[in-house]
């Protein structure tokens, strides 16, 4: 299995690094995942390759001008089958693990990125299938929350992390946070790791984690409890 995520953007070296590093370059190294970063300003045709105008009516900021962003998910579209066009932007959907599964699930995927005050609103109306955010702030532009979204959902893309345990049980997979960990030493700094993790017996271990893991979410994230109280 395979996906790819095709990402449009007027700053595309603001995604290189992340993308070109560690957990998500081994990805596409392996096949997993292919990730093709558009620069918009590519499907310009005038001399200055402008992709922004003033917005009509007047107000602050510019706003991404239709007929490149068409350009370049038409002829994306036109070669293959997209699951979603999505938009990332503050005002969208807000992001969550859910999400995230089930894109991971998908074959392709565009991610737009927002830049400046915002874009044409045609191409919402017309393009786009799902508008997302990653939170309740603004940010400069949506390059790091599309990076956020593909990060999150290529984890989730079986063989991208080795351990392939280790993503069902992040925290948020069952609805409840991660319990705490240790690694050596046993003791540092007059500090010791609960003797429980010493003893050899997996199903006290198992039990312990459960607890914390609930006492955690409690504490924490009273929300997310009653939520899966609803369940
Ligand atoms: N662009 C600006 N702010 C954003 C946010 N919070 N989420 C997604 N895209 C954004």
């Amino acid at each position: 299995m395979s996906i790819r995520i095709d990402i449009l953007s007027v700053v595309p070296r603001l995604l290189e690094s992340p993308l070109n590093e560690s957990i998500l370059k081994r990805a596409q190294e392996k096949g997993l995942a292919e990730i093709v970063v558009h620069d918009i300003r590519d499907y310009t045709h005038d001399k200055h390759h402008i992709v922004d105008e003033p917005p009509y009516g007047g107000g602050a900021g510019m706003i991404l001008k239709p007929e490149p962003i068409f350009e370049c998910i038409e002829s994306l579209a036109a070669q293959r089958t997209y699951d979603e066009i999505i938009y990332v932007t503050a005002d969208g959907e807000q992001f969550t693990q859910r999400m995230a599964n089930q894109f991971s699930l998908a074959a392709n995927i565009i991610i737009l990125c927002g830049h400046y005050k915002g874009i044409d609103d045609r191409i919402r109306q017309k393009l786009i299938t799902r508008e997302i955010s990653i939170g309740d702030y603004v940010l400069t532009g949506g390059e790091l929350a599309g990076l956020v979204m593909t990060d999150a959902i290529l984890r989730l893309v079986p063989g991208v992390i080795g351990d392939g345990e280790s993503a069902l049980t992040d925290s948020f997979q069952d609805g409840l946070l991660d319990c705490p960990h240790y690694t050596r030493p046993p003791e540092f700094r007059g500090m010791k790791i609960p003797d429980v993790l010493l003893s050899g017996n997996h199903k006290d271990i198992a039990l312990w984690r459960e607890e914390q893991r609930k006492a955690r979410t409690a504490e924490r994230r009273r929300d997310l409890m009653e939520k899966k109280k609803e369940q």
